[in-house]
């Protein structure tokens, strides 16, 4: 059975809960390879095979057969999988989200709902799209959505359903509000009622919502996150996730003031802000809506180096800050189980996938296990926590890099020493100057 560990009791509360799945076995990085040790993949496995083409036979998520993919989140959210829709279309109602349990997905996070549904009013089109140079595949994505427009009372009905449909699945309410304690505060209570698993707090949607100061513009102001998260983790009694902006300097500020703030976990990230381009024979900015645009949000696989960088990031940041004990659940690109172990070498607990399955559809998850599952063969790894995090000591600064190449090139100088010439052998130092020519 997949359920939440849930939370125990208020301001200290967040505490307790972290202690408690910390102590009762919650994941934890595992000890890593010395620095210079590299891990290869088996040469039998490695090569010749598309992990596209290996599909998982899963049931309620669970894979059948091979490596088991389960994890379970500091916060105590376990999930027979670890890929997550992630917040947007794929999880825009009953339908799509009854699709993503059926076919595997190991949980759901909704589109982001509020209070008042009749203040978002979306435009068309709203994507943009750019290809590679085949002109056929997508590689990045812009969007100029807002959060949900749908009735919240329709939407918490749908999560009522799901969750009465799907009781051991984990289906994750993502909210947004406006500065305003008491709207915070009834969002909670009224999603919470609905017997959602855990929260993930949208504070990161770069266009549109900010003009009310919500979303990214709450994400990007530190005083602000640190009040909001302060009223959210009081009010809920379920986990919460921060979904943090990539739009921002450095992330890990903002991502260390939701976590000490008392939130479980933080999610990154969200879209960067973008402008697909510039239409040349009309000369309007693209998407264009009514020969108008604004800047909206990049996503796809073209983002997953940033995606990458950032989860990095925030992963050392809570190794250093917080003794590896809060969740990471990363998105940004995912399309095959080799980018998702990309992303839980880095520390993630988890990978979401948004703009993948809106390409590729749900039955995607399949192949996201059975490429993951593969790519776990070819090192031995037997479960998700035994790889997590494990590239991650192999960051350093630039500086370190340089002092590292250049003690490495006089080790070699060293090791090629040997005698110039016969004439230069010694009858004290005959061993040493022999022991210098051996190769092995
Ligand atoms: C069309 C669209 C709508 C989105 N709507 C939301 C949303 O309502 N709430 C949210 O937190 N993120 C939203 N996102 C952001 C995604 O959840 C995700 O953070 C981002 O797209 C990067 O992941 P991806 O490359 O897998 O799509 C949306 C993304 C897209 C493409």
């Amino acid at each position: 059975m997949y359920a939440t560990g849930g939370r125990s009791c208020c301001s200290s509360r967040s505490l307790a809960s972290f202690k408690t799945s910390h102590d009762t076995g919650g994941a934890r990085i595992r000890s890593l390879p010395p620095r210079g040790h590299i891990v290869r993949a088996n040469a039998s496995l490695g090569n010749g095979s598309s992990p596209a083409d290996l599909v998982a036979d899963l049931v309620d998520g669970k894979a059948q057969s091979g490596p088991d993919l389960s994890v379970t989140h500091f916060s105590g959210l376990k999930l027979p999988n670890p890929f997550i829709i992630g917040s947007g279309p794929p999880g825009t109602n009953y339908q799509v989200m009854k699709k993503a349990f059926d076919e595997g997905w190991g949980a759901v996070i909704a589109k982001t709902v509020s209070l008042d549904s009749s203040k978002v009013i979306n435009v068309t089109p709203r994507y943009a799209r750019m290809k590679a140079s085949d002109k056929k595949e997508v590689i990045g994505w812009e969007n100029i959505e807002l959060i949900s427009d749908r009735p919240l009372e329709v939407m918490l009905e749908e999560f009522k359903r799901l969750k009465k449909e799907y009781p051991d699945r984990i289906l994750i309410a993502s909210i947004m509000e406006e500065y305003n304690k008491a709207a915070w505060e009834e969002l909670i209570a009224r999603c919470e009622d609905t017997g959602v698993d855990a929260f993930e707090i949208n504070f990161s949607c770069p266009h549109g919502m900010p003009e009310r100061r919500m979303g990214m513009a709450m994400g990007q102001d530190c005083e602000l996150l640190e009040e909001v998260c302060g009223w959210i983790n009081a009010k809920a009694s379920v986990p919460v996730w921060a979904k943090m902006t990539p739009n921002i300097t450095d992330i890990t500020t903002p991502a260390r003031t939701a976590l000490t703030a008392g939130c479980e976990g933080v999610a990154a990230i969200n879209t960067i802000t973008s402008v697909m381009g510039i239409n040349l024979d009309t000369l309007r900015p693209e998407p264009s809506v009514e020969g108008y645009s604004t800047p909206g949000g990049y996503s796809s696989k073209a983002v997953k180096p940033i995606a990458l960088a950032k989860v990095m990031s925030i992963a050392r940041m809570i190794e250093s800050d917080f003794d590896g004990a809060k969740d990471v659940s990363a998105i940004g690109g995912v399309e095959t189980g080799r980018d998702a172990a990309e992303f839980i070498l880095l520390g993630a607990n988890s990978v979401q996938v948004c703009t993948g399955v809106m390409l590729h559809g749900y039955p995607l998850v399949k192949q996201l296990c059975g490429g993951l599952q593969e790519f776990m063969k070819q090192h031995g790894f037997s479960s998700i926590e035994e790889f997590r995090g494990a590239s991650l000591p192999y960051f350093t600064t630039h500086h370190e890099l340089v002092r590292m190449q250049r003690e490495a090139v006089a080790a070699k100088k060293r090791a090629r020493t040997g005698l110039s010439g016969d004439d230069k052998w010694s009858g004290d130092g005959f061993v040493r100057e022999a022991e210098s020519m051996v190769a092995n």
